[in-house]
């Protein structure tokens, strides 16, 4: 992956909570988004984080590009482990979002992350996601995608999901479009990566785009 592409990740799970902070503030809407009731499909699980979970993060801290862009450790340690998880409950208890792990259905095996995050405009949420090398394209983002979606767009305060891509994250890209996003714009300079600063696409999904959206394309429409 290109270098700036590990950054892409910071409208996910952001280091919004150190002192090494590049991405926005943190905004919390308590209650907003609440615990979600199970979103099973196929092969895919997604749920609370959970200290059974170590395995995955620590094969996580060793990708090249997600810890820079994350609170995902490195290097990893079983406490540093158990932080991550802990970290990912206090998200929801603020109220700042939802961070879950994708897991697998059969076996709960946890194999990524996917979150909710409130930005600054009420109603509005940034997604961000990530799958661990051993488990890429065998559609685990996308099904995640899709479930987390569907059932957020499906919440009263929820009207509008977002994100935020670098150009050259074909992967991440393929993700959101095969899930019925739709591209806005390009966000110039949008990104602080510290020295520099880079471009991202944005990317929007709100009701009418799931409503009619194709369900020949395996997504979000016929995840029912
Ligand atoms: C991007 C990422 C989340 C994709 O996860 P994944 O579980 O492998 O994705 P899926 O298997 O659901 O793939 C969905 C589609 O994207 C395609 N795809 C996945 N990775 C791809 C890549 N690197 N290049 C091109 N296409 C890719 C798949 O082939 C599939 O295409 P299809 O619709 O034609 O079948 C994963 O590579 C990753 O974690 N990357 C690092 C973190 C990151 O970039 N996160 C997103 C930040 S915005």
């Amino acid at each position: 992956m290109p270098r700036q592409a590990r950054f892409a990740l910071l409208a996910a799970e952001s280091k919004r909570d150190s002192c090494d902070d590049v991405a926005v503030d943190p905004i919390y809407r308590p209650g907003v988004v609440p615990e979600p009731p199970e979103l099973c499909h196929g092969q895919v699980l997604l749920r609370r984080w959970s200290y059974d979970d170590l395995p995955c993060i620590e094969e996580v801290s060793r990708d090249p590009v997600i810890p820079t862009g994350t609170t995902v450790p490195n290097p990893f340690s079983e406490e540093a482990g158990r932080a991550f998880v802990e970290r990912q409950w206090g998200r929801f208890a603020s109220g700042e979002g939802l961070v879950l792990a994708m897991a697998e259905a059969a076996t709960g095996t946890a194999t990524g992350m996917i979150c909710l995050l409130h930005r600054q405009q009420p109603g509005v949420v940034g997604v961000g996601y990530f799958t661990v090398a051993s488990c890429r394209r065998r559609s685990s983002a996308r099904t995640s995608l899709s479930l987390l979606s569907r059932w957020a767009l499906s919440l009263p305060g929820i009207v509008r999901l977002e994100a935020l891509i670098q150009p050259e994250n074909e992967g991440s890209i393929r993700v959101v479009e095969s899930v019925g996003f739709h591209r806005e714009g390009l966000l110039r300079r949008y990104l602080d990566l510290g020295t520099t600063r880079d471009d991202v696409f944005l990317y929007s999904l709100i009701q009418e785009d799931v409503d009619g959206f194709d369900p020949e394309t395996r997504n979000i429409a016929n995840l029912a």
